[in-house]
């Protein structure tokens, strides 16, 4: 029998939407005056740095990087590196890496480290997701969409295994069960 992932809507499309609108507007005041550029960690944060950015309004550069975090597919190994890297030139720019979840802080800490040799004015983290329940280095963000206490997430950019990034709600998942259709019937 054929068997699918359990999802459980948590975030609404309009819930999000709102709350990437309120995030944009603190950042349109903080960065007023600023070179400001804007670093989205893919692919996870693709859909929330392209909404977010439409909310920004002052002029901004952005850039992508791609990490990669050895370990199962589920956890971070700690083990982290870059296979896209920033492409513009951070130099005495304010920096804010925009990033779709902080699970065990790894990816964020790696980041911030490695832009540090950049030169830049300033590093600032903006974070739809913070989960705390797997924290294992210390790393806040400036800027919080929603904080989850638990629980495996998927939906607007988060993957399981590649599958689900195209939701426009954010789901829990549960593991492969027995099911009766195949998306959520609340998409
Ligand atoms: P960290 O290095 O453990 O903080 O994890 C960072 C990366 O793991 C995130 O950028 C996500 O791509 C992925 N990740 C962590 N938790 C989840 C989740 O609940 N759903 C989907 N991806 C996750
Ligand atoms: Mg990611």
């Amino acid at each position: 029998m054929e068997t699918i992932d359990e999802l459980k809507l948590i975030l609404s499309p309009e819930k999000i939407k709102e709350r990437v609108e309120e995030l944009g507007v603190r950042i349109t005041e903080d960065y007023k005056g600023k070179d400001l550029v804007v670093i989205g960690i893919l692919k996870g944060a693709f859909i929330f740095m392209a909404d977010l950015l439409r909310h920004i309004d002052l002029p901004l550069e952005v850039d992508f990087v791609r990490l990669r975090s050895y370990g199962s597919s589920s956890e971070s190994s700690g083990q982290i590196s870059i296979t896209k890297d920033v492409e513009l030139s951070l130099k005495d720019k304010h920096v804010l890496v925009v990033e779709d979840i902080i699970d065990t802080g790894y990816t964020l800490k790696y980041l911030k480290e490695m832009l540090r040799l950049h030169e830049t004015a300033s590093v600032r983290l903006c974070c739809l997701i913070d989960k705390q329940e797997r924290r294992r280095v210390e790393v806040e963000a400036d800027y919080v969409g929603f904080e989850i206490e638990k629980g495996f997430l998927v939906g607007y950019g988060l993957d399981y295994d590649e599958q689900y990034r195209q939701l426009s709600g954010i789901y829990h998942m549960s593991p492969r069960y027995e099911a009766r259709g195949f998306m959520p019937s609340d998409r």
